[in-house]
C-alpha cells in the first residue's frame, strides 16, 4: 500500500530540523572530528557521586515512594522554595520567600519555559525584541512559531545602543507594527553566544526606553549562565530586583542543566505576573502536567545538602581552565595577528570570535568547509542574529572537549584561518 503523508499545520510546515542537529551529525560523521560546536557540559565532571548518594537516600526513605509518582504541574514545593531561597541570595529584593516560591515554575529545562512563555504571548506574525547576538535555539524556536525576532540595536563594541532603540521603537509605532511587539528577551549573564554580561545601567536603560515609548512589554531575562562565573559573579541585579523594571511583567529563567546534572534536564523560572504564570502553567499542563518528578527530587536533595554548591565550585574552576586552554592556544598560535578579535570571558561556556570583515565564516563558506576538512567544527555566528546577521563571527564552545583536545582544536582552527 502506498503511504500518504499527513497534511501539516502551519507550525508543522514551519518546523525544520534544528541547525545544531546538523552540526552534531557532521561532528559524528567524521572520525577524529573535534567539536567546538555543541554547548554541552563536561562529561567527566558530571556529578555521579552526588546523584548516586541522592538516589540511594531517596530509595531508602521510609514510607511511600512519592518521588516515583507524578508530581505537581508547577514543580515540587520544597524544590521551588530552595530555588527561591537561592535567588534571594543574589536578589534579596526579589520578593518574600513564600511568595517567590509560589511564582516559581519548574520545567523540562529552561528551554521548555522559553517555549511556554512565548507560546502564551505570541501569535504568528508577532515580534519579539532580542539581544544581538542571541541564543540561536531561541531564535530558531521563534522562526518555528512564525514570530519575528527584531534585534535590540548595539554599537560596535556590542553594547546596547539606547538612542538607536528609541528610534527603532518610534519607527515601529509610525509603521503601525508596535502593536505586534509582544516581549523583549535577553541572555544577561555570560551570554550564549557572546559571553558578555549586561551591565546594570544598560539593563535599566532598556526599561527606561521601553517605558518612555509607552511599551511596558513582558520581559524574559534568560540567566542560564549566571552561576557559571569563574571567579566572581557579575554584579548586575536581575529584572526581578531592579526598580526600573517594576511594573513590567517579568519572567526570570535559570537552569540546573549547566550547573549540575545536564541530563536531569531541570530548569526553572520566576514570574512576576500571576496571569502570565497561570497561562504558562495551563499550557505546561497540556505538554506534560509536570516535569520529571524523580529528577526534581534529586535536585531538591542536592541543593538542600550542599552537594549542588560543591559541584558548582568544581565546574567553575574546570570551565575557567578549559576556557584558558582554548583562549591561550588561539593566541599563542597567532589568531590575533591574523586580525581576529575576541574578549576573554569571565564565565560561561563560549568564546565569541570576530574574523576580519572580509572573511566569510558562515555555514556554507569555504572557511567552514576547510575547518570540517581539518577536523574541527564550530557554530557559524550568523545563526545567532535575529536579523542583519554579519557573516564573520564564530562561536566556540569549550564545555565538552578535554584540555588536550581543546588545544588541538585551536591549532587546527588557526591553521585554517592562516591559509584561507
Ligand atoms: C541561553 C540559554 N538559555 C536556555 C538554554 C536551555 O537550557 P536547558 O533547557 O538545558 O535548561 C540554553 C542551553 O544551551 C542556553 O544556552
Amino acid at each position: 500500500m502506498p503511504t500518504t503523508s499527513p497534511t501539516f499545520s502551519s507550525t508543522g510546515q514551519r518546523a525544520s530540523s534544528p541547525t545544531i542537529a546538523r552540526l552534531m551529525t557532521m561532528a559524528l560523521e567524521k572520525p577524529g572530528m573535534l567539536s567546538l560546536s555543541a554547548g554541552f557540559t563536561d562529561n567527566l565532571s558530571l556529578p555521579v557521586e552526588a546523584v548516586r548518594e541522592a538516589t540511594l537516600s531517596l530509595l531508602s526513605r521510609p514510607g511511600e515512594p512519592e518521588y516515583l509518582q507524578y508530581g505537581t504541574n508547577q514543580g515540587r514545593p520544597l524544590l521551588r522554595e530552595l530555588l527561591a531561597r537561592r535567588l534571594l541570595r543574589t536578589d534579596p529584593g526579589a520578593g518574600e520567600l513564600a511568595d517567590l516560591a509560589s511564582r516559581c515554575l519548574v520545567t523540562n529545562g529552561s528551554q521548555q519555559a522559553l517555549y511556554l512563555a512565548v507560546q502564551v504571548l505570541c501569535d504568528a506574525g508577532d515580534i519579539i525584541l532580542v539581544d544581538r547576538p542571541s541564543y540561536f535555539v531561541f531564535l530558531e524556536m521563534l522562526a518555528g512559531l512564525g514570530i519575528r525576532a527584531l534585534s535590540i540595536p548595539t554599537d560596535s563594541n556590542g553594547a546596547t545602543d539606547l538612542p538607536a532603540l528609541t528610534k527603532l521603537l518610534a519607527s515601529l509605532k509610525a509603521s503601525g507594527e508596535a502593536s505586534r511587539l509582544k516581549a523583549i528577551y535577553f541572555v544577561s549573564y555570560f551570554s550564549n553566544p557572546s559571553s558578555r554580561s549586561l551591565p546594570e545601567d544598560e539593563k535599566c536603560g532598556l526599561a527606561r526606553v521601553l517605558r518612555d515609548a509607552g511599551l511596558v512589554l513582558p520581559v524574559i531575562e534568560d540567566a542560564a549562565y549566571r552561576e557559571l562565573y569563574y571567579t566572581r559573579p557579575h554584579p548586575a541585579r536581575s529584572v526581578l530586583e531592579l526598580p526600573e523594571w517594576e511594573g513590567f511583567p517579568r519572567l526570570y529563567l535559570a537552569t540546573l542543566t549547566k550547573t549540575f546534572a545536564t541530563g536531569l534536564k531541570i530548569g526553572y523560572g520566576f514570574c512576576s505576573d500571576r496571569a502570565w504564570l497561570a497561562k504558562m502553567l495551563a499550557v505546561k499542563g497540556h505538554h506534560d502536567f509536570g516535569s520529571c518528578h524523580f529528577a526534581q527530587a534529586i535536585c531538591e536533595l542536592v541543593i538542600g545538602n550542599g552537594a549542588f554548591d560543591t559541584q558548582l565550585r568544581r565546574v567553575r574552576d574546570l570551565y575557567q581552565a578549559k576556557m584558558l586552554a582554548l583562549h591561550r592556544t588561539l593566541e599563542r598560535e597567532g589568531l590575533r595577528d591574523l586580525g581576529w578579535t575576541w574578549e576573554e570571558p569571565a564565565g560561561g561556556l563560549y568564546l565569541w570570535l570576530k574574523a576580519p570583515a572580509s572573511l566569510d565564516t558562515s555555514m556554507d563558506s569555504a572557511f567552514c568547509k576547510a575547518c570540517l576538512d581539518a577536523g574541527v567544527i564550530y557554530v557559524p555566528g550568523e545563526l545567532c542574529f535575529g536579523d542583519n546577521a554579519p557573516r564573520n563571527q564564530v562561536r566556540l564552545s569549550f564545555g565538552v572537549l578535554p584540555l588536550k583536545d581543546l588545544e588541538e582544536a585551536a591549532r587546527r582552527f588557526v591553521k585554517v584561518a592562516r591559509h584561507t
